[in-house]
């Protein structure tokens, strides 16, 4: 199925598009072209030479998949020409996560609504989509009242060339940063973290707050998790249901390095929440190039892929 399927990954060159490209020769797509802006036409990516990602390009239909990995702005202007080419879209943006009607999708968490697409499937923020991988289990077993979360993000969440930015920085001048939209209250990636992990798990009403900051990390998203949940739950009964979960693996004290280059969302140090009755505390790292975006959106293709062969 995966060698003649044809893959275009548009953003090919980025952060995220680079490491699709590995994961996607990993699992058995040979069939892969490479799209990226003007800047790059031309250019040679791990064997791929670069075309430019114009609407006439995507829109031609001779592409099965795509797997797009470009900002927002770009998505919004090139989604909507590929999939009137009659291609499956996995969106890595924010531009489609919220729109009603469209999937946003966590394979392990909500798997069958990405088979509920008009040609366009979002993949989620590169926190929620560990964050939902470790949820889902404990919700199922006592059910979610609130969470609360800190994150420790990478700076490859932010693309290549902040990775370059922060190899040429002195290590004396590294810090903290909080590089995302400010609404006067919030950071736009503290609400999307919100608004998605309510989506994705049909919670409308969840209570979750966060803080999100970058940190002087190349690779790797940790959280801090705090929940709360209705019935009692141990943490030794929560830590069995983690290692039972799906692409989740429990490890005593996970960081990025350790969960940078695999595909499991590692999480630890699940322990009781002595201020609150029914709380758990949880630390859990992830690659958020892998899982966190290029692994959880070939995942998706993947799974509707499987769909259309069993349905032809
Ligand atoms: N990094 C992460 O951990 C992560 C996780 C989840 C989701 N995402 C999302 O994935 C997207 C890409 O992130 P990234 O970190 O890979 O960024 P990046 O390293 O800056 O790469 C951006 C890519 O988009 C291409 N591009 C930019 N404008 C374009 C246009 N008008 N037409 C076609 N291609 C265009 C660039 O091509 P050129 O080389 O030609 O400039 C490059 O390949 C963003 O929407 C981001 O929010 C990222």
């Amino acid at each position: 199925m995966a060698r003649d399927t044809r893959i275009g990954v548009v953003g090919g060159t980025g952060a995220v598009g680079t490491v699709t490209l590995g994961l996607l020769r990993e699992h058995g797509f040979e069939n892969v072209r490479v799209f990226a802006s003007a800047r790059s036409a031309g250019k040679n990516v791990a064997g791929h030479t670069v075309e430019e990602a114009t609407p006439e390009a995507l829109s031609r239909g001779d592409v099965d998949v795509f797997l797009f990995s470009v900002g927002t702005g770009a998505s919004r202007e090139l989604v909507p020409h590929a999939v009137r080419g009659g291609a499956t879209c996995v969106d890595k943006s924010s531009a489609y996560r919220l729109e009603p009607g469209i999937p946003l999708v966590v394979p392990e968490v909500n798997g069958g609504r990405a088979l509920q697409n008009d040609g366009i499937i979002a993949n989620p923020n590169c926190c929620t989509i560990p964050l939902t991988c470790v949820l889902k289990p404990l919700h199922e077993a006592a059910g979610l009242t609130r969470v609360r979360v800190a994150t420790y993000q990478s700076v490859s969440g932010a693309g290549a060339q902040a990775m370059e930015r922060l190899r040429g920085e002195h290590p004396d001048d590294h810090d903290l940063r909080m590089d995302w939209d400010f609404d006067g209250e919030e950071f736009d990636e503290e609400s999307k973290l919100r608004a998605e992990t309510r989506k994705i798990m049909e919670l409308p009403e969840l209570p979750i707050q966060a803080t999100c900051v970058r940190v002087p990390v190349m690779v790797g998203h940790a959280e801090a998790v705090w929940i709360e949940t209705d019935q009692p739950l141990s943490a030794e009964g929560a830590r069995a249901l983690l290692e039972a979960a799906p692409s989740v693996r429990v490890d005593d004290f996970p960081s990025p390095g350790r969960a940078a280059g695999i595909d499991e969302v590692l999480v630890g140090r699940i322990r009781r929440d002595s201020t609150i009755e029914n709380g758990l505390a949880l630390f859990l790292a992830s690659d958020n190039l892998r899982k966190g975006a290029a692994l959880n959106a070939i995942q998706i293709a993947e799974l509707v892929l499987a769909e259309t062969r069993a349905a032809a």
